[in-house]
């Protein structure tokens, strides 16, 4: 199936981890993926391309306005004017958990920088592409977190309840433009990142217990969810908030 044909999709945070695996299926689906990290993207760029799809990877950081507007240039070059954006891009998995006080007020800067303003900037970036391509589709990652407090890493739970706030303003401003905005909120999620961090490792197996499907969550679990989001399928569908987690939790 090509439910993503020609349609141009920039992935942030797509070195690895989720947003590797959903450039990945967003290329079999026939988009023309942008892919995009404040390191390489060799790996996944060569993986969508090695099976016939079309990728072009740029170093970005989502926190420079600077790399953003190149990043834009690049695509539009390529590929033409941008159709969807998932803001992926995170500092969660290497974070490791401690308590609130001890956390120093840099770390909770940069946290917040990158998870909540990095994806205001890159959207706000990337809107003059899409309104010149008519409309648009943007896909923010929150984190289940939000819904359970989760402890050890209060500025990161902070900045994935901001997104989902910002996801709602967003939808409302841009309602008018042919753009929807939403978000998805992935339970804990077997990735790159999170098997290097022990701290992550201890809590699969209560998480597991929690839920209705009793398995581990893989990036790939979330390949539904956000594809529907960005196809045409889900145009009346904006502001929201899906809770991909395995029926962790039920709202
Ligand atoms: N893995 C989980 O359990 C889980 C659960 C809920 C939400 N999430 C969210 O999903 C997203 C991806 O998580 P992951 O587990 O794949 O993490 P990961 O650490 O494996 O991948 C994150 C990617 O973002 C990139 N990145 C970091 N800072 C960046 C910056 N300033 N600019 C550009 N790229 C940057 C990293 O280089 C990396 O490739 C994050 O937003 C995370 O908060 C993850």
């Amino acid at each position: 199936m090509e439910r993503l044909k020609d349609k141009v999709v920039v992935v942030t945070g797509a070195a690895r981890g989720i947003g590797s695996a959903l450039a990945k299926a967003f290329g079999t689906e026939g988009a023309k993926v942008v892919v995009t990290d404040i390191n390489t993207t060799a790996e996944t760029v060569d993986a969508i391309k090695s099976v016939g799809g079309q990728a072009l990877g740029v170093t970005m950081d989502v926190t420079s306005n600077d790399d953003i507007a190149a990043m834009v240039r690049a695509a539009e070059e390529a590929f033409g004017p941008i159709e969807c954006l998932l803001n992926n891009a995170g500092l969660f998995a290497n974070i490791r958990l401690k308590p609130f006080w001890e956390l120093s007020e840099d770390e909770w800067d940069l946290v917040m920088r990158v998870n909540v303003r990095g994806g205001f900037q890159v959207t706000k970036g990337v809107l003059p592409s899409m309104r010149r391509r008519g409309r648009g589709k943007i896909v923010n990652i929150s984190s289940g977190t939000v819904f359970h407090g989760g402890v050890g890493h209060m500025h990161y739970v902070t900045s994935k309840g901001g997104v989902i706030g910002m996801t709602r303003s967003m939808a409302r401003e841009l309602g008018g433009q042919n753009i929807t905005v939403n978000c998805v909120a992935p339970g804990l999620t077997e990735s790159d990142g999170t098997r290097e961090n022990p701290d992550l490792h201890v809590a699969r197996a209560p998480t597991i217990a929690n839920r209705s499907i009793k398995r581990d969550m893989l990036p790939d679990d979330l390949i539904g969810a956000i594809t529907f989001l960005m196809t045409s399928d889900s145009d009346f569908i904006t502001g929201q908030m899906i809770n991909v987690d395995g029926g962790r939790y039920m709202y």
